[in-house]
């Protein structure tokens, strides 16, 4: 059967101010009445290279108790490195799409590997405006390279470059997460797996849509990771719920947003939130973004921490394999 892309769809609606019935979202979603157009509140900025380390994981244990998600600077990623992660990312999404559809996810492969489009359509029968290519990209024994563009080349060790930079990082955030839960610095990292943590980059491609008022790229969600570390290019389009309304994230240059994802909401019994986010679509130009979700192993098991669960702050969440936790979120059973 063939997929539909958004991207192909996208290349004929544009001489029209029109987009199909399925991509017209329902009244209460719809961005162009429910975004908040008041004072927003900033989304805050951590410089992840301040020495002080009081300081730092007081920042960091605040922005992630109060809304979930934070940016980064100084977070020791080269600009190069974050260039030509972006540059092979749009390079592959702008090859003619025969091309993109050798790394496509074969239909019933039980993963999301690969190029594609999201399939099973939502509850009201709507469509999101996106298409996406999804790579694990660490550790090296759980890369499928079958399922990475060989064009452009450089693909392959621009990716490479980028996972192992980002282990610093990931690392960093894991730690300094631990110790604003009053727990030694390693207790998160091993909580969520240690060097076993899986990193699967996705690369959103939003094109340009006639009806950004209309339309959602990615619809409302938390993440199931623990955390997702984000790159955008320069289109804005992230939005956060909070205090009951959606609010336009600013873009920061060379900053990495950080996402609290729903594993260390639990982890750490809900002292941390998983944070609500939906994308929009822009009219003229091509919306992209890297999230990297970072999460546990599918057989590791996850739930509040004993550390942190007594008869006064009794256990908030169930423990189970993360690969069940996935299950059920995936198929929008209760957990
Ligand atoms: C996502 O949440 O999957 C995408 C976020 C973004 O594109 O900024
Ligand atoms: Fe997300």
């Amino acid at each position: 059967m063939e997929v539909e892309r958004v991207q192909a769809i996208a290349s004929f609606s544009i001489t029209m101010d029109t987009i199909p019935s399925e991509f017209i979202r329902l009244e209460h979603e719809r961005p162009g009445t429910t975004t908040f157009h008041g004072p927003v509140p900033e989304m805050p900025i951590i410089d992840l290279s301040d020495q002080d380390q009081d300081n730092l994981v007081r920042l960091i244990t605040k922005a992630s108790e109060e809304s979930g998600i934070f940016q980064v600077v100084n977070h020791g990623i080269p600009v190069d490195v974050i260039n030509k992660l972006q540059k092979v990312g749009r390079e592959f999404f702008e090859l003619p799409q025969e091309e993109k559809e050798a790394c496509a996810t074969p239909p019933g492969a039980g993963h999301s590997e690969g190029y594609g489009t999201k399939l099973q359509k939502e509850i009201e029968g709507k469509k999101a405006w996106v298409d996406h290519l999804f790579n694990k990209i660490w550790p090296p024994s759980s890369i499928n390279y079958n399922f990475w563009p060989k064009n452009p080349p450089s693909y392959r060790e621009t990716n490479e470059e980028y996972a192992k930079c980002l282990r610093g990082v990931v690392d960093k955030l894991l730690m300094t997460l631990s110790l604003g839960l009053g727990l030694e610095g390693n207790v998160l990292k091993e909580a969520v797996g240690g060097d076993g943590v899986e990193y699967l980059l996705k690369i959103n491609y939003y094109p340009p849509c006639p009806r950004p008022d209309l339309a959602l790229g990615v619809v409302a969600h938390t993440d199931m990771s623990a955390i997702t570390v984000l790159v955008p290019n320069e289109v804005p389009g992230l939005q956060v719920f909070r205090d009951e309304h959606w609010f336009d994230a600013k873009y920061t240059p060379n900053a990495l947003i950080i996402h609290i994802g729903d594993q260390i909401e639990i982890l750490s019994n809900g002292k941390y939130k998983s944070v609500l986010h939906r994308t929009t679509v822009n009219k003229e130009k091509v919306r992209m973004s890297w999230p990297v979700f970072c999460s546990p192993p599918g057989d590791r098991i996850i739930g509040p921490l004993p550390q942190l669960v007594s008869d006064e702050n009794p256990a908030k969440y169930k423990t189970k394999k993360y690969k069940d936790y996935q299950y059920c979120k995936i198929n929008k059973l209760p957990q």
